[in-house]
């Protein structure tokens, strides 16, 4: 530091305590907290004033604390996430938070809730637009902000500030059935279980009784039809209905705890999502650590080489050594498939993309701030990149890779019937072409962590998706064997795919083990998003044909994926695309190729959904067209061709159970009605505004595409009594270690608060697999179940007992009850592993796939999600803007084990699809930051009210199956359709941004001047 960078000592109040800190120039208030006062509760996602992850209330007014320069800071009183457990209205906020589930991977969770305690402290009428105009500044990419903005209405109804929102923008009034005591799960438990909830008269779908009612049936034989669905807006009769069936019964109240499944458990992870204590991998590492930052290519595609390196490190004081390929112990490649590890930890002489690694080097903090990175010796000769596919296919084009001189990583198929004869004699055809871009995950939390050796191991501590694919990747890079790595897992602020693939995690471990010392990195937020992988663009060409009365014939479709630089997940992308790209119907004919296409764009990955939401864009936009041409209604449409049990798929497979896409395209029906009497009205009047409304529907393989998928599970009682449940499946936001827990609790018969959870440790637990492809439910959860079943079977054994036994423990003491008898198994007398551990249960489940032939025919899943969504909107006819004025969202999740989460999961997905409809489009070196890469923010996302298909997957724990990227696929399909019906115009480039609607309409010649 240099002495003229020091501002002197400034005094400031931070939680009511008076400090003093050493000022300097560089310092924000933002790190001030976060390294000077160790209160890591305030986030940083951007650095740039963009995200409001940290947001912090100065002299009672929310700021960013990343503005703000220390030297302003004196006299200042800061109140932080930390602080706000002392006061009255943060309390009643971060229990409002809980209640609700207003806090998924809970991030940008601190931010919210300092932003909200300015709200409420203002004692002004809470409506919509007040709420939105207070935490409007905030970012949020794993909610959709509507359980955020519940959260908020009913804290402030604490206040009596509360007004029914002005227009019902973003919902009715919740309900009061979170006024419950706040304390552990278990109790929150029992009170849903006696019914208590009190219901505002125009209440939101998510929380009818009739949801509540739905998941108390037991695991019945999957054909649930209409009873099934958890009506949203039902009158009061049903809700009178409901309500009877949960008067309070003495049974009930052990039941309750006993029967966790279907119930709206407060997550358990999500107390230290509120008050701060969550450690992120940003926010922990060993004191002594070294920085380590990287060198990276500005150019798409060029040569390079690096100058002396011992000079360079002999002139720069703090910075100790600098890592290229050269220093890689193991292989200089990663990647997901064991045969593509095609991307270097270092590049090694050549960069295939803009933000691609080339060096990194390790020194001080300070050193590492103030490095010039214009001063690293390099030279760099660009070359000419390949930007798209057309360019990447085109004869004589650059090849990436040489071992692909083509530039085609891999092709997918799928092929049934006879295509080409079915498309000749339908009687109405439709085709298109379709463009979708490079979309970024914007999770709020860059990628960081940190790297230590210990002996002959080292340890990672890092935000991931994939602790063991994270493990094997850093013991290649290493040369060492895998079980010399330990990946702990830090806190997940957000991932959606793009924490599938190693980040931080090859350079820290290179570094530490070179180092010998702890080694930490967290990217800046563009490098975050230069770096990381996005959503594939597609190019899709596709027709379909259906015949007179509207039965889907054929389809055919040709979808070119932009994988980038690297393969990283583009043959799922490939593989998964060709089986879902007929959409969710039963087609007898259908032809699907994809290929994944390298270029010099970013690396293309894993994001939500794999590819399929780019396909259901295309699906969805031909039905719409063949409904129009054979007159039918869209929903009626998709009514006559919605897959079922007992039709075969496009690759031959016959689903046996759980296809509930009839019932939710039966539930929609109402409001499909309604909506478009709404728009017909509306579209009669005159004006430059046009309502329309849209449908879409889709399916979507849960789990690996024809794949072995297994995870395995552990839960043990030690001699003490401790019930711990190892959990080796990483919740990233989504709630699995609830979910999870919940079903564990049930199939084991004790509550859900006995448990004990240990996680996020390879050394601790076993591999559960990656939090990916909607899969922890369905497949971890199984193999929750079947540990918790195997432990409940030895329990049942020692005491001699039936299986309609109840257990009951306390302290040391088991106890076994059956028909009156009861048996005490004492644990503390049995004999003990050296973890103390006097019984267990291991549980496995690897979900029944099959290989797919030379033509795609097979049983890539075991289950599929289903889920038909609608929207109503308004399209400006002279600007091209779009306005969203309601989501109805029906979705088959089989069993919602945790009605909130599933909520929470489809909220967020939706408000991701109208980001991708509406607003996303990454474009290397111009939207590398989030004040220019536009992502939905809380007015950006209308009311969403959910309608709760259960359609029982046998295979599923408790019949569930999964829901995160099923939430996220209709959504974009559905917007764009709701814009042809509002204008008369098909948009077939996404994101629909205003200047292409507006093009579209002047090509159609309905262009009006506003
Ligand atoms: S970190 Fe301050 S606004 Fe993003
Ligand atoms: S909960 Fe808001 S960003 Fe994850």
């Amino acid at each position: 530091m240099s002495t003229l960078d020091y501002l002197g000592t400034v005094t400031l109040t931070v939680n009511g305590r008076r400090t003093e800190i050493a000022a300097r120039a560089d310092m924000r208030l933002s790190r001030v907290l976060r390294e000077e006062l160790g209160l890591t509760g305030t986030k940083v996602g951007c650095d740039a004033g963009d995200c409001g992850a940290c947001t912090v209330l100065i002299d009672g007014e929310q700021a960013c604390a990343c503005l703000v320069p220390a030297g302003q800071l004196e006299g200042r009183r800061i109140t932080t996430v930390e602080g706000l457990g002392e006061d009255p209205l943060g309390r009643a906020l971060q229990d409002a938070f809980h209640r609700h589930g207003a806090a998924q991977c809970g991030i940008c969770t601190p931010g919210m809730l300092m932003a909200s305690l300015d709200l409420l402290r203002r004692e002004e009428p809470l409506d919509t637009q007040a709420i939105e105009a207070a935490l409007g500044g905030v970012l949020c990419r794993c909610t959709g902000y509507l359980k955020i903005y519940e959260a908020v209405l009913d804290a402030g109804r604490a206040l009596g500030t509360d007004e029914p929102p002005a227009n019902g923008a973003l919902g009715d009034e919740p309900v009061e059935e979170e006024a419950l005591p706040e304390a552990s799960a278990a109790e929150e438990v029992r009170a849903e279980g006696f019914g208590e909830a009190v219901l505002a008269e125009d209440t939101l779908a998510e929380y009818t009784l009739a949801d509540e009612a739905l998941t108390q049936e037991p695991v019945g034989d999957g054909s649930l039809g209409e009873d099934a669905i958890a009506e949203e807006g039902i009158g009061e009769d049903a809700l009178g209905e409901a309500e009877q069936e949960f008067a309070p019964e003495t049974d009930a109240v052990a039941d309750a705890a006993l029967e966790p499944v279907g119930r709206r458990v407060p997550r358990l992870d999500g107390r230290s999502k509120l008050d701060g204590s969550e450690i992120y991998g940003a926010d922990a590492a060993p004191p002594e650590s070294l920085w380590l930052r990287a060198i990276r290519s500005p150019h798409a595609s060029a040569r390079f080489r690096i100058g002396d390196l011992g000079a360079f490190v002999s002139n720069q004081p703090g910075i100790f050594r600098v890592l290229t390929a050269a220093d890689v112990p193991g292989e200089n490649g990663f990647g997901i498939f064991p045969e593509l590890k095609d991307q270097p930890v270092f590049a090694e002489g050549q960069v295939r993309y803009r933000g691609e690694a080339v060096a990194a080097v390790i020194g001080e903090r300070a050193a590492i701030d103030a490095f010039d990175i214009g001063r690293f010796p390099i030279s760099w000769e660009p070359l000419e990149p390949l930007f798209g596919p057309e360019a990447a296919l085109a004869p004589g084009a650059p090849v990436v890779h040489g071992s692909r001189p083509d530039n085609v990583l891999v092709r997918g198929l799928v092929e049934r019937g006879d295509t080409k004869n079915a498309l000749a004699r339908a009687a109405h055809l439709a085709e298109g072409n379709f463009l979708t871009s490079f979309v970024e995950h914007a999770y709020v939390e860059p990628e960081a962590g940190y790297a230590r050796r210990v002996g002959k191991r080292i340890e990672i501590f890092a935000s991931t998706q994939a602790p063991y694919m994270d493990r094997d990747e850093v013991a290649r890079v290493l040369g060492i064997a895998p079980t010399d790595v330990r990946i702990l897992p830090s806190a997940c602020g957000g991932g959606f795919g793009g924490k599938l693939d190693v980040s931080v995690q090859p350079m820290l471990a290179i570094a530490a083990w070179l180092m010998r010392v702890p080694v930490r990195c967290t990217y800046t937020r563009p490098e975050s998003m230069a770096a990381s992988t996005k959503r594939h663009p597609a190019s899709i060409a596709a027709r379909a044909g259906c015949d007179a009365r509207g039965i889907i014939l054929a389809y055919e479709s040709v979808a070119d994926f932009d994988t980038g630089a690297y393969s990283s997940w583009g043959p799922t992308v490939a593989g998964r695309v060709p089986v879902h790209a007929a959409g969710p119907y039963a087609v007898a004919n259908v032809r699907n190729r994809s290929r994944a296409i390298y270029t010099n764009g970013p690396v293309a990955g894993a994001f939500r959904g794999f590819g399929v939401p780019q396909a259901a864009i295309a699906h969805e936009a031909l039905y719409d067209e063949l409904a129009e041409r054979c007159g039918l209604d869209r929903l009626e449409f998709r009514l006559r061709n919605a897959l079922k049990a007992g039709d075969e798929t496009a690759t031959g497979q016959r689903l046996r159970a759980s296809a509930g896409l009839a019932s939710c395209l039966e539930a929609l029906r109402p409001q499909w009605r309604s909506f478009l009497d709404e728009a017909q009205r509306r579209n009669s009047q005159a004006g430059v505004s046009r309502r329309g409304v849209g449908i879409a529907c889709m399916w979507y393989g849960i789990g690996n595409t024809a794949l072995p998928n297994p995870s395995r599970m552990r839960i043990a009682l030690t001699r003490e009594g401790r019930l711990i449940f190892f959990n080796g499946a990483v919740d990233i936001g989504q709630g699995s270690t609830t979910v999870l827990t919940q079903i564990a609790a049930q199939a084991l018969g004790l509550p859900v608060e006995a448990f004990t959870l240990v996680g996020g440790d390879t050394d601790a637990t076993f591999d559960a697999g990656k939090s990916s492809a909607s899969r922890q439910t369905f497949v971890s959860g199984k193999a929750s179940e079947r540990a918790a079943l195997a432990l409940r079977a030895e329990i049942l054994r020692r005491a001699n007992a039936g299986e309609e036994a109840k257990l009951e423990l306390e302290g040391s003491r088991l106890t076994v009850t059956t028909f009156g008898r009861s048996t005490a198994i004492e644990l503390a007398a049995l004999p003990a592993g050296r973890d103390g551990i006097v019984l267990e249960g291991i549980g496995d489940f690897d979900p029944p796939t099959e290989p797919l032939d030379a033509k795609g025919q097979g049983t890539p899943y075991a289950t599929y999600g289903f889920a038909a969504q609608i929207v109503a909107l308004d399209v400006d006819m002279a600007l091209g803007t779009v306005r969203l004025d309601r989501f109805v969202a029906a979705h088959d999740v089989g069993r919602a084990v945790n009605p909130t989460l599933v909520e929470g999961q489809i909220h967020g997905g939706i408000a991701q699809g109208i980001g991708l409809a509406l607003m996303e489009e990454y474009v290397p070196g111009r939207t590398e930051n989030l004040h220019d890469y536009l992502i939905p923010t809380f007015g950006d996302v209308p009311r969403i009210d959910i309608l709760m298909v259960e359609d029982r997957e046998p295979l599923g724990p408790f019949g569930a199956k999964g829901v995160g990227e099923p939430a996220l696929v209709p959504a974009a399909p559905a917007i764009l359709g709701a814009i042809r019906h509002a204008t008369g115009v098909s948009i077939r480039e996404v994101p629909a941004l205003p200047h292409r609607i507006r093009a579209a309409l002047e090509a159609g010649g309905l262009a009006r001047e506003s």
